[in-house]
């Protein structure tokens, strides 16, 4: 069984489409063993809760020095054994150390399709904003592997939503999780977690499932 830690900085709608995938069969042989918020007082920490899962809050407010928090948070991930770090949310920039511990075993999920509308500075509402501002009619959403730049580590699944008149930046945001990334998350962790996704030469290779 896959081991996923799941970091959590906010509503956790994200880990709430994990958690239920993980229920009903979505993805197979995996399991989270510990969620782990930069933020207490979240909704993703009760979702976490609710669900039995293990907590962690590691805020960098809370240490002096950035080298004390880096060894928590990487320290709170090593723990349980995770094989797959899956970013859901997760609004602190992760130590570089962490980023090359684990090469092509931490995944993000990020509202728009990459490369628009991403990179330093585009988080949360700013990412529709910025999409609505530009005016195009189709956005999404990218689950990736995380390297050390910002939003530019290979792609594993993408998925496209239209933007529609009338819309405004919270509309789209709802739209593009329930349609976007509420799913492809749970379905690249499933893909992950069945032995079917590699990187090669930085671009994801996806493989064929097994024959039951
Ligand atoms: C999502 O839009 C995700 O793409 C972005 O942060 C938001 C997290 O929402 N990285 P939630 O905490 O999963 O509800």
């Amino acid at each position: 069984m896959l081991k996923l830690t799941v970091l959590v900085s906010g509503g956790g709608t994200n880990l709430q489409a994990i958690i239920d995938a993980v229920n009903d069969g979505r993805i197979q042989n995996a399991g989270i063993v510990r969620v782990i918020s930069s933020k207490d007082n979240v909704k993703a920490l009760d979702r976490a809760h609710n669900a039995g899962i293990e907590t962690r809050v590691i805020s960098k407010r809370s240490f002096d020095l950035t080298e004390d928090f880096n060894r928590a948070l990487i320290s709170a991930i090593d723990e349980p054994g995770t094989d797959l770090i899956v970013l859901a949310g997760f609004l602190t920039v992760l130590p570089p150390e962490l980023v090359r511990k684990y090469e092509n075993r931490i995944i993000n999920i990020h509202p728009s399709l990459i490369p628009s509308f991403c990179g330093v500075g585009f988080y949360g509402l700013k990412v529709h904003e910025e999409a609505l501002r530009r005016g195009v009619r189709i956005t999404g959403a990218t689950v990736h592997f995380v390297d050390e730049g910002c939003d530019s580590g290979p792609i594993i699944l993408q998925k496209a939503v239209n933007v529609l008149p009338g819309d405004t930046p919270e509309i789209l945001q709802h739209r593009v999780m329930e349609e976007a990334e509420w799913k492809i998350l749970p379905e690249a962790i499933n893909l992950i977690a069945g032995g079917r996704v590699r990187v090669d030469n930085g671009k994801v290779l996806i493989g064929k499932a097994e024959e039951k």
